[in-house]
């Protein structure tokens, strides 16, 4: 098109300028790649667009055009011919100098790109060059000298919880390579769904890979499934295929197998591996269950005929044996498990746990591998050969490190990417938890405590995707990115990472490359952030959103806001002296991004009041501390920890002050009843009003029936004095529920109590 004119390179500079002033383009940098690069230097232009060859003299750098060649094609850009030229080629130059994963992308004269490496770095270079190629007419810095800083770079999947095809999952690979992750972890059995066929042992798939409903959403108790049938499972001629796939793409393939726990669609087409060997049905509902393999010596010989078959199929260093949530209620009642424990000199049942590992890490070793777990098999003695993986927080990964073994840390609070990544009520239902993409960018897999050698044992990180509430592609989409985004800098670019205010810049850009992609994201990056000044009797409250572009709108009438209404300028916070909802929302270019806001107020004459608590909130469930039950927010459900207060055990005595005397005619009282979670109603709640500290005088009581016929989910507990009571001071007595009884979810257990606002008028 426009490429007759470069001649001579006068014109080519004339061209550049006009081109970059005429066509509005974007002038990208090399900071432009998700991940960042590690180090880049030098200015020098190219025309991105006008490349048209690529070329190289090894011939082993054939399949990484290939899949190169395949991604520009799905994004929609032409295909670079595989021949050398004089001008506008990328050159691949195989050097053997360079690390794994390194490489080097520079220049050259005449509008050319020389890309140097081992197989993997050129693959990597070539990634970048195709980000490059999106956002960019013409790029202007001279050299990318780029290598990871993690060897483990991992995204894990669950495809027993719900069936993913084989094309999503090539999808998957695909964005991972994309984001230069270089581990898949496929989570391939688990209670609710075997999903890898095993020719010796054909019905963990015919019986194994199906189960008859599912639960919906969260109802446990009591339980209420789907009633739709859930089936599938990969063939090993599919699993070899994928295997290749994600080869051809620079990624192992770690399988798991779920040992000696989370075995029930196996146990359900293999009875006989169970402790009671009596009949088991796949789960339809999620969580943990008591029926894990019998340690029995028949089941070791099954599964290391699967692992045998698995081995075959993967040629992974690492098999991940799972190890985690293993219930030991079985092994202490059965006879076979007992005598394992006598005959074997173990303590006891986590020794039992210790024991079952150490004989699959021992088989597992004699083939040549590894195997991997999650962080359970520290406990009763690591496996000699075995890494770890660390998921309930960092400390299993910390000790194994201590212990010389190797680690992949994976902890909940930030590569959990199952957890919510927005406000629970705009996001789907998710299984918990809050992980916004700001905290997965801060992320450091390499914890402050461990010196240098015991560093050196940190592999890497990955991010777990548990698929309970994810049950389509486009819905683990949505989950993944873009927090895969900010977990690829963490692992790639490391300690040289530019920091989230640069990253969240360049993801804007990045959305348009995973348009092209066809992939469905989360634009929760946009959503506005309030936060809340409590003062004496009423509220400020301020909005920000991670971008500045644009402007937020807002409306109190409880509309949606659009562009017409007020617009919040920063630093103005919305006085609120009346209760009243907020709606609001973040806009560029007159189109509503991310999310709208919305949250009630509820303004009373405690706001902002001195209130207090003896005992104090358990120490879990005590964000914000007192404060909170007279901020003007309401908890809601499905529950936010952060807006509810716990007490388990002990019966809370609140005393408020409210400054001076008010007249009261009644107490609004925010409470919760979640049996599944422990959680349950007061049993009584006395309410006392003084105008001093030594004259109170009853003003309610709520007995246990009272309580339950007025509770309703979302809304208050409305406790209406009999007559007006002046006073200044009110003490309220909650009575917690008797521990849980028996039948229930933690029967036994001391029941919870929880609050999230006293509304006092
Ligand atoms: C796990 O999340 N149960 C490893
Ligand atoms: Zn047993």
């Amino acid at each position: 098109m426009i490429s007759f004119l470069f001649k001579n390179s006068s014109l080519l500079i004339a061209s550049l300028i006009a081109y970059f002033f005429t066509a509005l383009s974007y002038n990208v940098h090399a900071q432009d790649i998700i991940p960042a690069p590690s180090e880049k230097s030098g200015s020098s232009e190219l025309n991105i667009k006008l490349i048209s060859n690529i070329y190289s003299k090894d011939k082993e750098f054939n399949t990484d055009i290939q899949v190169f060649n395949s991604y520009l094609k799905k994004m929609g850009f032409p295909i670079l011919l595989i021949k050398e030229s004089k001008a506008n080629c990328v050159i691949l130059e195989f050097d053997k100098k360079m690390k794994d994963e390194e490489y080097t992308f520079e220049i050259s004269p005449a509008n050319n790109i020389k890309i140097k490496g081992k197989s993997s770095g050129i693959f990597y270079g070539l990634m970048s060059l195709l980000q490059l190629r999106n956002t960019a007419t013409i790029s202007s810095y001279s050299s990318i000298h780029d290598y990871p800083a993690f060897q483990w770079r991992g995204m894990h999947l669950d495809v027993s919880r719900h069936y993913f095809p084989t094309d999503f999952i090539k999808k998957y690979i695909d964005l991972l390579a994309l984001h230069k992750f270089n581990t898949f972890h496929w989570h391939l059995t688990d209670d609710q769904g075997w999903r890898i066929e095993i020719k010796k042992y054909p019905l963990l798939t015919t019986v194994g890979s199906k189960r008859h409903e599912t639960i919906v959403d969260k109802n446990f108790e009591p339980y209420i499934g789907d009633g739709k049938p859930v089936e599938g499972f990969y063939t090993q001629d599919e699993i070899k295929d994928i295997v290749k796939y994600a080869t051809d793409r620079h990624i192992n393939v770690v399988p798991e197998i779920e040992m000696p726990g989370h075995a029930m669609a196996a146990l359900a087409a293999y009875p006989q591996y169970s402790c009671n060997r009596t009949p088991l049905d796949v789960m339809t509902k999620w969580g943990v269950s008591d029926d894990v393999y019998c340690t029995k010596d028949s089941t070791f010989t099954f599964i290391k005929n699967i692992l045998d078959e698995v081995m075959k199929l993967f040629p992974s260093k690492y098999i991940h044996i799972g190890g985690d949530e293993v219930p030991k209620t079985r092994w202490k009642r059965c006879e076979i498990c007992q005598e394992n424990i006598k005959k074997n000199n173990l303590k006891d049942e986590h020794e039992l746990q210790s024991y079952f590992i150490k004989k699959i890490d021992t088989y597992v070793t004699s083939k040549g591998r590894s195997i991997i777990g999650w962080d359970e098999i520290l406990e009763g003695g690591l496996a000699p050969n075995a890494a770890v993986m660390s998921w309930r927080g960092e400390e299993g990964g910390i000790e194994a490190s201590k212990q010389k073994h190797h680690v992949v840390m994976s902890p909940g609070t930030h590569c959990y990417y199952d957890h919510y990544q927005g406000n629970r009520t705009t996001e789907p239902l998710a299984i918990g938890g809050f992980t916004p993409i700001e905290k997965v960018y801060s992320y450091d897999p390499i914890p402050e405590q461990l010196n240098q050698e015991q560093a050196s044992y940190i592999m890497g990180a990955q991010a777990n995707v548990w698929t309970e509430y994810i049950a389509t592609p486009e819905h683990v989409e949505y989950m993944i990115l873009p927090r895969m985004c900010a977990l690829s800098e963490v692992l790639w670019t490391g300690k040289s990472k530019p920091g989230f205010e640069d990253f969240k810049i360049r993801l804007k850009y990045h959305f348009s490359f995973l348009d092209k992609w066809n992939v469905y994201y989360a634009r929760s990056v946009y959503d506005i952030t309030p936060s809340l000044k409590v003062n004496n009797g009423s509220l400020e409250v301020s909005l920000t959103s991670n971008y500045n572009d644009g402007n937020i709108y807002y409306a109190l009438d409880g509309l949606s806001p659009d562009t017409s209404m007020t617009t919040y300028t920063k630093d103005a916070p919305i006085l609120i002296d009346g209760s009243t909802t907020i709606k609001a929302q973040y806009f560029e270019n007159g189109e509503p991004m991310g999310h709208e806001y919305s949250q009630d107020f509820i303004i009373h004459n405690g706001i902002g009041k001195t209130i207090t608590s003896t005992p104090e909130p358990s120490k879990y469930y005590n964000k914000g501390g007192m404060p909170k039950l007279l901020d003007g927010i309401a908890g809601k459900t499905p529950r936010y920890s952060d807006e509810w207060l716990g007490w388990s055990g002990e019966n809370p005595f609140i005393l408020i002050d409210l400054g001076e005397d008010k007249l009261l005619n009644s107490l609004s009282l925010y409470t919760l009843q979640e049996e599944n979670n422990w959680i349950y109603l007061p049993e009584k709640i006395d309410i006392e009003v003084g105008t001093t500290m030594k004259n109170f005088i009853s003003a309610k009581t709520f007995s246990k029936m009272e309580i339950e016929s007025n509770y309703k989910e979302n809304s208050p507990l409305d406790m209406r004095f009999d007559n007006m009571i002046l006073g200044r001071y009110i003490r309220i007595l909650l009575k917690c529920a008797p521990k849980i009884p028996a039948g229930k979810p933690g029967q036994g257990e001391n029941a919870w109590l929880f609050l999230s606002e006293i509304s006092i008028d």
